[in-house]
């Protein structure tokens, strides 16, 4: 069966500047660098990687936000229509973005009743009552009740604006919810309520989610299969249980040794011994060399591609399979 997204070879430069304005050199930097991913309808693929990674550009690819420097995009086996086309408007109705932040997402001028029916408005959908009963309907959806039609988003709680920001982007009934760091602006204490919500609602509706979060032990919870991702390459693509117990990749092992082993110690952002990673100096050979306790002379010439290792996890490693 043709999956619902399908990713092959995706890359994304932008020219940046090496030093500072006006006297920095021009330079190219790989924001995404060759990424390939398949997603079936129903299913979650968490993205998971350090700040700066290219998570968020993947993310931008996938829903035609910005264009690729190369590689392609599929939707239900069609190519991304040119952004802005009204073909690729109709095929946005179907892939939505969740974001961190749902008060940024929120214009907090206006009722959340007209926010939610917005999308409906934007496509000229359906008669005023119409919109009103679904927009009543998903309110319903996402656990809150009708009186919060006419509540403004400063009036509600965080969880409860980004129980709104769901409701919206369900409006046009998605096949595909982008969610961006969906709860790490949330307090701890309502996060896996939101969590166990979109649980819920991809049992319901179906829903195909790109699940990008710092937060390893939610995407272990949430996901299907997880990428991991290293200056804008997937270094590691597998089951979330084996990826997280038994990590073939040595980036992959620091990201989960550095899993914070009780919840006040919890961080909002991956952090790793080593120098952060320049992504416009990108080392030659394997990127992650200069971090890696197990580089050999052949990781600083020889660039490792994604393979399949025997037990059917990809790893892009030289001595994947045999360091633990
Ligand atoms: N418009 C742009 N112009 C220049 N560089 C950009 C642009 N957008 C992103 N980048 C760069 O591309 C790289 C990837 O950025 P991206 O936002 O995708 O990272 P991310 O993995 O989402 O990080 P975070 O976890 O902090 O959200 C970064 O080095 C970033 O500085
Ligand atoms: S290829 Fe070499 S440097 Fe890269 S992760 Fe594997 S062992 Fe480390
Ligand atoms: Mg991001």
């Amino acid at each position: 069966m043709t999956p619902l997204l399908e990713v092959s070879n995706l890359s994304r430069v932008y020219d940046v500047r090496r030093g500072a304005w006006p006297f920095g050199r021009r330079a190219t930097l790989h924001a995404v660098d060759g990424v390939s991913f398949e997603l079936a309808a129903g299913r979650t693929l968490g993205l998971v990687g350090e700040s700066g990674c290219g998570k968020t550009t993947t993310a931008k690819l996938v829903l035609g936000l910005v264009p690729p420097s190369g590689g392609e995009v599929r939707v239900a086996g069609e190519s991304l229509p040119e952004i802005g086309s009204p073909s690729w408007r109709a095929l946005r109705r179907r892939m939505q973005m969740v974001y961190q932040d749902p008060l940024g997402a929120l214009d907090r001028r206006l009722s959340v009743g007209r926010q939610v029916m917005e999308p409906l408005a934007i496509h000229g959908l359906g008669k005023a009552a119409e919109r009103r009963d679904k927009a009543l309907a998903m309110l319903d959806a996402v656990g809150l009740a009708p009186h919060h039609f006419d509540r403004f988003p400063h009036e509600l709680s965080g969880g409860q604006r980004q129980r709104i920001v769901l409701a919206r982007a369900l409006m046009l009934d998605p096949q595909l919810l982008v969610c961006d760091e969906p709860i790490s602006a949330l307090d701890v204490s309502i996060q896996a309520q939101v969590v166990n919500l979109l649980l819920a609602l991809q049992q319901r509706l179906g829903l195909a989610y790109l699940f990008i979060s710092h937060d390893l032990r939610m995407v272990r919870q949430v996901s299907h299969e997880v990428a991991v991702m290293y200056l804008g390459r997937i270094v590691e693509r597998g089951d979330p249980d084996q990826l997280f117990s038994a990590p073939a990749h040595p980036y992959t092992q620091a990201l989960v040794s550095a899993i914070p082993t009780h919840i006040r110690h919890k961080r909002r952002r991956l952090v790793l011994p080593g120098e952060p990673p320049n992504p416009v100096d990108r080392p030659a050979g394997c990127a992650f060399h200069p971090r890696c306790r197990h580089a050999i002379a052949r990781c600083r010439v020889e660039t490792p591609e994604l393979r399949t290792l025997a037990d059917g996890r990809r790893a892009a490693c030289h001595l994947a399979g045999q360091i633990g």
